[in-house]
């Protein structure tokens, strides 16, 4: 949580870090700030709120922390976009927090600031925010005495807990240095067109301006200067790290004519599971052998477990019932932030699977290195590449899904779920529970969903209609069994977090062991009906709520009959076997919560309260 981003060359700053930092604001826009070196003095602007609306017409004011400053012309400068942690969202709280001699920007949280505080507190110092941040710009102050390398070192041999900094120290007027432990940093390398150099938490920040950049590790010290970037160590070596570049097109990054983000992840979702399947299908089989997944190794594993946070827990119960349904493996799904302190009982035979889009979540990465002592296999189903998820696991798949910028997951838990299938298919005909035959035949019908996907965008008149019946409830249900169950957990998740409407996701037939008593004529009830064994019984379940005065928008297949007594709205989906209903299902599910959200005037790509990289616990 939280972006950084930094520029130094021989242009002007603030609008290349005002630019790169929409692009992190993804990461958290409680308050957006800069810091710049005009004629060797530090200048910073700050505010509360998300970048345009305090920090850009600060700028354009030209109102710094203690002057007027134009800010046109300096050439070095930081730049920071806050998901709140330590204080509250204010203009004091904001980064870049400094002092004149030293200023930073900070993504993570340090753990021990209370102890640092204390010291600094009895060593003279005084505090004005509430950040835990403050106390590094303190503590490097304190030991800063011209040497700014000397300083870092000290200051990281005392620090405990994450962190990515980036640092203006008085005295190098064209310098940034950076360095980082747990959250994310890279370095960018400019070019003849943009004469300079950038960090940034991400690549995406800076890829209007160069597609080349450093990954930064744990321990590393990083001095960016207008034309020349050098790295050391903690102990002050030289180190030579590897230049790398983005695959992907700066389009990717953006709106690219569609309303919100959103939208157009959405929209993307027919081409990025037929693309994202397409790497891991060998002759019609699913092969992960590149990643270290052999069938040697599946059949090493007596059991599974899968672990994630929110829509990525999500698709790891689809991943569960595959599993379980096909492979006939035992598996265990949970939510990492529980998981991780439930003492779990896995062990050398045991394969730990952790999923995350953003490859940063603190709790599925503490999750992981629980599994990794534990001595199980580690496999991580990521999609931003060389994330600190992706390098602690054991083995790597990437999902390939292209960057994912708004803040609610689409299009990433979609290719998640596909993740599943072709690994659930992979466990199963190593474990011999299917011929190769049968796998191909499974294959062939994963590789016949994106087109029906497809078919679903091409009209949203039913789920806008949905959207109007259910916009201005107060609260709401979503229903289902079995898969369906799976998906109401991931349609429910959607809505609230983009609508603000309070929804839960309940398994149907469970009801009626308390939670009906909430249905009234003002409760929506949405219901998901797909898997074939199980509709008359969820049929029932819609009767019961239906009779209770419920509003019932039913999400099913086109060919089911139903009647149409049970319903009020009904939404259709294309025809698919029972286990690949979840990619076709999630598509109405994720419009209905977007039109919802529209209707209601939300911030659909920045809902209230959220980041889109989860670095703290
Ligand atoms: C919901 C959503 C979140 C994420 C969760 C895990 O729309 O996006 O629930 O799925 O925060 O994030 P990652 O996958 O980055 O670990």
């Amino acid at each position: 949580m939280c972006g950084i981003v930094g520029f130094t060359g021989q242009k002007p700053c603030v609008d290349i870090l005002i630019e790169s930092l929409r692009r992190l604001e993804y990461r958290g826009y409680d308050s957006a700030g800069i810091a710049v070196f005009e004629n060797g003095t530090i200048r910073t602007a700050k505010a509360k709120g998300k970048i345009n609306e305090g920090l850009v017409p600060l700028i354009n004011r030209g109102a710094d922390d203690l002057h007027t400053t134009d800010f046109s012309h300096q050439t070095c400068g930081i730049g920071h976009t806050r998901w709140a942690t330590h204080g509250e969202p204010s203009d004091v709280n904001s980064h870049p927090i400094g002092n004149g001699r030293v200023c930073i920007v900070h993504n993570g949280i340090i753990e021990n600031y209370r102890e640092i505080k204390e010291f600094l507190i009895g060593a003279g110092y005084s505090f004005e925010s509430e950040t835990d941040t403050e106390t590094v710009v303190k503590l490097l102050d304190y030991y800063y005495d011209g040497d700014p390398i000397e300083a870092i070192i000290k200051v990281c041999a005392e620090i405990k807990g994450a962190y990515a900094l980036g640092i203006l120290f008085r005295g190098f007027p064209d310098t940034i240095y950076a360095v980082k432990k747990e959250s994310p940093l890279i370095v960018g390398k400019g070019n003849d067109e943009i004469p300079g150099n950038f960090i940034a938490s991400d690549v995406a920040a800076i890829m209007e301006y160069t597609k080349d950049y450093y990954l930064l590790e744990a321990g590393e010290i990083a001095i960016i200067r207008p034309d020349s970037v050098n790295f050391l160590d903690i102990h002050r070596r030289p180190l030579h790290k590897e230049l790398r570049t983005v695959d992907w097109d700066i389009s990717a990054a953006k709106k690219g004519g569609y309303e919100h983000f959103m939208l157009k992840e959405i929209h993307e979702q027919p081409s990025v599971l037929a693309s994202s399947m397409a790497v891991r299908i060998k002759n019609g089989l699913p092969d992960f052998s590149e990643c270290g997944l052999t069938r040697e190794k599946i059949n090493s594993y007596s059991r599974f477990f899968i672990v994630g946070c929110g829509s990525a827990m999500h698709a790891g119960i689809v991943g569960k019932n595959l599993l379980e349904g096909l492979g006939r493996v035992p598996v265990t799904v949970d939510i990492a932030s529980e998981w991780r302190y439930n003492d779990p009982l896995l062990d050398e035979h045991d394969l730990c699977i952790v999923i995350s889009q953003s490859g940063e979540t603190a709790d599925t990465l503490a999750a992981l290195k629980l599994a990794k002592e534990r001595g199980a296999d580690t496999l991580a189903v990521v999609n931003v590449v060389g994330s600190t998820i992706a390098r602690a696991a054991d083995m790597v798949i990437y999902m390939s899904a292209g960057p994912e910028i708004s803040v609610c997951s689409t299009k990433a838990y979609a290719v998640q779920v596909e993740m599943m299938y072709l690994i659930a298919f992979a466990v199963t005909l190593a474990k011999g529970k299917i011929t190769e035959e049968k796998c191909r035949e499974y294959i062939a019908k994963l590789q016949k969903l994106p087109e029906l996907v497809s078919q679903l965008l091409e009209d949203k008149t039913d789920y806008q209609y949905a959207a109007s019946h259910i916009m201005n409830a107060e609260s709401l249900l979503y229903i289902g069994r079995g898969l369906d169950y799976a998906l109401s957990m991931e349609g429910s998740l959607k809505l609230k977090e983009i609508s603000y409407i309070h929804s839960e996701s309940y398994a149907a037939g469970e009801l009626k062991h308390g939670t009906i008593s909430l249905i009234t004529e003002d409760t929506p009830v949405i219901a998901v009906a797909t898997q074939t064994a199980l509709i008359d019984k969820t049929v029932s379940n819609i009767k019961e709520v239906k009779a209770r005065g419920a509003k019932v928008v039913l999400v099913t297949r086109e060919t089911q009959k139903i009647d149409e007594k049970a319903y009020d709205i009904r939404v259709n989906l294309p025809e698919a076997a029972d286990i690949f209903m979840p990619i076709i299902t999630c598509v109405p599910l994720q419009l209905i919560a977007y039109y919802t959200a529209v209707q209601r005037g939300t911030d659909v790509d920045m809902p209230r309260n959220l980041a889109k990289s989860v670095t703290v616990e």
